[in-house]
């Protein structure tokens, strides 16, 4: 077993490299995970509750008129996988719904995060056996070999984390999700829906600048643990529309040219460029069908809010 101390080297080393790595290719990019540092996760707390960004509360709406129906799909003494165990709240309508739950497995990368999510569940829910799984579930990983065979199993995927994955993460990811589930089985995901632009940018942009103080974060972050020279205050967060992929992309603008250094090595960057940080991708229920008939899934239902912001979908093994 590694210890704390080790996996903290580890982790860090892993980042050291992907800064370096996403920072000398001709479009910087850093990837989205070193977002969720303790003071990132914080932010992203807040972000859903800003008042543009309609997704979290939309998608818990969803959950609650259509609890029933869900609880339905995943049927009676069910083994829940969760990808991703941030999700609190939508977890827990969930979990109430269900009839007689055979087993809750949270799988998550971060083993604290996991274990406090697990720990909050089995004090809500003392009857239900817990599970944690600690994985990067974008990448393949198998579940423990010795999960009871009671009910159904059914994948839960809420938060649109698949718009967070490019296509084919996203179809390498249903895929695998298909393999957990096995024969017979079945799963919910929450996928935000396309609309307009100005909706979309807002929600990425909020009016009190958390998901740019969220965005920022990340180069006090570099700053903190590469000892790293970044100015921060020259940078400004921006969310842009691409239509060709259908996102909602996260920049970092050089206000002005700027030079910094990490661990040695200098960049440079002109007035305007940017260090793109995250996709939002956004579907239309059709073109969710699509990728999920291709790995491996049927849609069965759509569970959506008035206005068509956001779809919960009930998938089943074909
Ligand atoms: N899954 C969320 C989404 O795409 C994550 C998210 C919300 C996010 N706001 C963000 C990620 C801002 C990065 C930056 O809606």
């Amino acid at each position: 077993m590694l210890d704390k101390t080790d996996t903290e080297a580890l982790q860090r080393e892993a980042f050291r490299r992907d800064v370096l790595d996403g920072l000398s290719r001709p479009t910087k990019t850093l990837p989205a995970r070193w977002l969720y540092d303790d003071r990132g996760s914080e932010l992203f707390e807040e972000i859903t509750k800003a008042p543009e960004y309609y997704p979290t509360r939309t998608e818990t709406a969803i959950l609650e008129a259509n609890a029933g129906r869900i609880a339905d799909l995943f049927g009676p003494e069910a083994v829940i996988l969760e990808y991703g165990a941030g999700a609190g709240i939508k977890t827990e309508i969930v979990l109430a719904a269900l009839d007689r739950p055979g087993l809750y497995v949270p799988i998550d990368i971060s083993g604290d995060f996991l274990k406090a999510s697990a720990e909050r569940i089995r004090a809500r829910f003392p009857e239900l056996a817990v599970e944690p799984v600690t994985a990067d579930f974008t990448a393949d990983f198998d579940l423990p070999g010795d999960l009871p065979e009671t009910g159904r199993r059914g994948g839960f995927f809420p938060g649109s984390t698949i718009g967070n994955l490019d296509e084919r993460e996203a179809t390498a990811f249903l895929k695998r999700m298909r393999r957990h589930v096995g024969r017979g089985g079945v799963a919910v995901i929450g996928c935000d829906l396309k609309k307009d632009v100005a909706t979309l940018v807002a929600a990425y942009d909020d009016a009190a600048g958390v998901t740019a103080a969220f965005n920022l974060n990340i180069l006090t972050r570099i700053n903190r643990e590469l000892g790293a020279d970044i100015p921060v205050e020259s940078f400004a967060h921006e969310a842009r529309w691409n239509p060709a992929t259908s996102a909602i992309e996260m920049h970092l603008v050089a206000r002005h040219p700027v030079r910094f250094s990490i661990d040695g090595r200098t960049f440079a960057m002109a007035e305007g460029e940017t260090i793109h940080t995250e996709n939002s991708r956004k579907y239309d229920v059709e073109g969710l069908a699509l990728l999920v008939e291709a790995a491996g899934w049927r849609m069965d239902a759509v569970w959506s809010d008035e206005r068509g912001l956001f779809a919960l979908v009930g998938l089943v093994a074909s």
